[in-house]
């Protein structure tokens, strides 16, 4: 896939939670993940990328075009992704099986029975069909996980954004969507993601980012920078969280 990133920056007051970040993503990675420290600026670079949010400054290039810097002008663009957002942001008044089939037909313009047809085939993929009526109040961590999940590949994205997709998952569910994941990919799905648990991002992706206050401490290939990174602050991390 295609992104490339021009000395970015976003800044929330006096916070810089992407500060200078520049990057070109080999054409050849399919899968990338974001990883470091919390509060490094994942989740921010992940909106970027996907148009959910405007940068302060600097420049995000998708499939060589620019993405637009006033909001009007990125809606289309973020149309054409699926985003699964770290808490999920599931409308809590919908049954679950609403909230698949609600931006089908009202962001995407399908018609009920084609948004009902593809939203019965997802919750089945993600093992949730005894859930479809509940309202998310009524679900586990994990099954709104499964839920938001399915709602962002409903419409077959042409980049899937996904911010930790598997925090509030047990060990089974986490392998399931390791698996989803690998399924997703081998029809040709481009995946930008973040996580916290490094095994699930050697598995998952090709390229690897490290982020940690804002700035890219590292990237380069998954089984490269995990087998040797560079950076010693890198190695650390690593060293750090890989025991647990
Ligand atoms: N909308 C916002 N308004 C103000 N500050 C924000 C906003 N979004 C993020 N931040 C700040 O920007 C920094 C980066 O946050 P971000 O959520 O991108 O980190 P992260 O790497 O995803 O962390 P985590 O691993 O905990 O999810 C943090 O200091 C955070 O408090
Ligand atoms: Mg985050």
């Amino acid at each position: 896939m295609s992104i490339e990133v021009h000395n970015l920056h976003q800044h929330y007051g006096e916070t810089r939670a992407i500060d200078g970040v520049c990057m070109k993503l080999p054409d050849s990675a399919q899968v990338l993940a974001l990883i470091g420290p919390s509060g490094g600026g994942k989740s921010t670079f992940l909106r970027l990328i996907g148009g959910i949010e405007t940068p302060t400054s600097g420049t995000v290039i998708v499939d060589n075009q620019e993405l637009p810097k006033e909001e009007e002008g990125l809606l289309d663009y973020r149309k054409s992704n699926g985003f699964l957002f770290q808490a999920f942001n599931l409308f809590p008044h919908l049954s679950a099986l609403d909230n698949i089939i609600l931006p089908l037909t009202e962001v995407h313009g399908w018609s009920r029975h084609k948004a009902e047809e593809r939203a019965h085939e997802v919750v089945k993929r993600f093992y949730l069909e005894k859930h479809l009526e509940k309202h998310p109040g009524q679900l586990s961590g994990g099954q709104q996980q499964r839920i938001a999940l399915a709602r962002a590949v409903a419409h077959e994205p042409a980049l899937l954004l996904l911010d930790e997709p598997t925090s509030a998952l047990d060990p089974e569910m986490k392998a399931g969507v390791l698996d989803l994941i690998k399924e997703l990919c081998d029809a040709g799905q481009r995946i930008v993601l973040s996580t916290h648990e490094m095994g699930f991002a050697r598995q998952s992706a090709d390229h690897v980012v490290f982020l940690a206050e804002g700035e890219i401490l590292e990237e380069g290939k998954a089984e490269e920078l995990f087998e040797a990174s560079r950076e010693p602050k890198v190695t650390q991390f690593l060293d750090r969280v890989m025991k647990w």
